[in-house]
């Protein structure tokens, strides 16, 4: 709960050229600092509906956008950056501890989530007030 939006960082992941097609695999420990425990994507999101809009106390992320497009905008209770990922080779890594909110989902866009645990609701912050209590608490 100490981590800024600076630990966040996109990464160029690794493709492998085909002239039928690119290919980017990921491997625990290689390509990624955590061990995958889960994966989930987002489709099917309306235009203009923003999604996220919570912190984790614990779970690190790796989120792509798989196909077409979109924002992430990142807090960390005094910093805020937003970084738009539209490429599937792009990779933005999020540490815990940091409120997100995904928005301007282009048409028929993927969100592929890599995450290091399982899902879990009491990992979740998702009122924004006792997330930026939990971020002062931290600061002391
Ligand atoms: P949530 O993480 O709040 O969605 P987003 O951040 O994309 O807006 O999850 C939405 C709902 O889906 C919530 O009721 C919990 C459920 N869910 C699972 O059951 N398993 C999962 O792995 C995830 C990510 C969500």
């Amino acid at each position: 709960m100490n981590a800024t939006v600076y630990n966040c960082n996109v990464f160029t992941l690794q493709k492998i050229h085909n002239r039928a097609g690119n290919i980017t695999a990921l491997n625990n420990f290689i390509d990624l600092s955590f061990k995958i425990e889960r994966a989930y994507y987002l489709y099917d999101v309306p235009g203009g509906e923003v999604r996220g809009g919570h912190a984790h106390k614990e779970l690190q992320q790796l989120i792509i956008a798989a196909s077409g497009g979109f924002d992430v905008t990142l807090d960390d209770g005094i910093n805020r950056k937003t970084v738009s990922l539209n490429r599937p080779y792009y990779g933005l890594y999020i540490v815990p501890g940091i409120w997100r909110d995904l928005s301007n989902f282009s048409s028929g866009s993927i969100c592929l989530v890599l995450a290091s645990h399982k899902y879990d609701e009491n990992d979740y912050v998702r009122d924004y007030s006792e997330f930026k209590k939990l971020r002062e608490r931290y600061r002391r």
